[in-house]
């Protein structure tokens, strides 16, 4: 089901959407929100080897706003990170829909799609239309997704599991619209490129420990828990660009089940660790946006009241934990009235 899919391949196509709600029409949006994955099934389903995508999140400000269920448990606003040299600024967003596909016609019909049902009731932050560029490169020029886990190590990394089980299936996912200084960037020799990174450029293979200068982004990403296990996320980053303007873009896009690791990743880069040893990639890319939010498992996404206002689950009557599959709604009360339900209406 290409609704709330978060593991997956690289994408060859995406688009990013970061919208607001506007005052007063959280019930409409509530209830477009309730149709987006029929929406996504309407345009995949012309065009089944597409592989459309279709993530929605939910920031923090706008939650409790939409639904009266609880807030997920590690959703907060964007936290901003300032370094002595640079910093991750939090921009405005109530919604990110994320759109992933073989090809753009398909992505960009179901941004059209849902965007005549939702553009009366917020307003675009920003889109992003991203492509891929030569074997998975960005327009640093290096293989951009290598380290991402896969199978089994992906879906832990990226998807919540027992830590919440109201909103098993469920993902955070950070984002941050990056412009790349060009000029500097090509300026540097294909050694210093490579040493700002921590890979090589042709081959793509990580540098020994011994190599791989401290303030080089892989050294600053490759995290390790105390007990030596490794801290992951799911990205797929994608390039965006408009040559008219010399506009030369990352959309970097980190999904997590737990997002403090995609924080630490982003104190790493831009305080440094140690602080002071900040990412080298920042002095050639420049964050100009910066989103949290959480992306609800699809049974919620198509039915709010799945997870009651009053939080009372345990993992027995939790719903589904397969961000893939819908669980069916609560049967109604036998009074006949809606019951609690944790679709807002006025
Ligand atoms: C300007 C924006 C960015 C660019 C161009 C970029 C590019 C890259 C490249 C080329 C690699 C090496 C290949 C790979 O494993 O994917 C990489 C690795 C990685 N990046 Fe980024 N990245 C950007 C921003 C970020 C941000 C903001 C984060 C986290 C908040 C991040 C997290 C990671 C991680 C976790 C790795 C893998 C490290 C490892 O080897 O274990 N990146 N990135």
């Amino acid at each position: 089901m290409p609704t709330q899919k978060i593991v997956a391949p690289p994408a060859k196509a995406a688009m990013f959407l970061v919208l607001t709600v506007n005052e007063g029409a959280e019930a409409q949006v509530a209830d477009v929100l309730t149709g987006v994955s029929d929406l996504t099934k309407a345009v995949s389903f012309r065009v089944p080897t597409s592989n459309l995508l279709c993530v929605v999140g939910i920031g923090h400000d706008a939650w409790g706003r939409l639904f009266d269920a609880p807030l997920p448990r590690d959703l907060h606003p964007f936290r901003e990170f300032h370094g002595e040299v640079h910093s991750a600024p939090a921009t405005p967003g109530d919604i990110l829909i994320h759109l992933r596909a073989g090809t753009q016609d398909v992505c960009f019909e179901l941004a059209k799609q849902l965007m005549s049902r939702l553009r009366p009731y917020t307003r675009v932050q920003d889109e992003v239309h991203g492509f891929k560029f030569f074997e998975e490169r960005d327009l640093l020029g290096f293989v951009d997704g290598t380290a991402n886990p896969e199978d089994e190590d992906a879906q832990s990394a990226a998807v919540v599991g027992d830590q919440d089980p109201s909103y098993r299936g469920g993902s955070y996912v950070l984002v941050q619209k990056y412009l790349h200084q060009m000029d500097e960037w090509e300026a540097l020799s294909t050694g210093e490129q490579e040493r700002v990174i921590g890979r090589s450029k042709l081959e793509d293979i990580e540098m020994s420990d011994e190599q791989k200068p401290a303030n080089s982004h892989v050294a600053l990403n490759d995290l390790d828990d105390v007990d030596g296990h490794a801290r992951e996320i799911m990205r797929d980053n994608m390039p965006f660009g408009e040559v008219g303007s010399a506009e030369f873009g990352t959309y970097f896009i980190g999904y997590a089940a737990d997002p403090a690791v995609t924080e630490t990743m982003l104190e790493n880069m831009f305080i440094g660790n140690p602080p002071g040893t900040y990412d080298r990639i920042l002095d050639f890319s420049t964050a100009v946006t910066g989103g949290l939010f959480f992306a609800p498992p699809r049974s919620f996404l198509d039915d709010p009241t799945t997870v009651p206002a009053q939080d009372t689950s345990s993992g027995a009557d939790a719903p589904d934990d397969d961000a893939v599959s819908a669980s069916p709604a609560p049967a109604a009360p036998a009074d006949g009235s809606l019951g609690i339900g944790s679709l807002k209406r006025p």
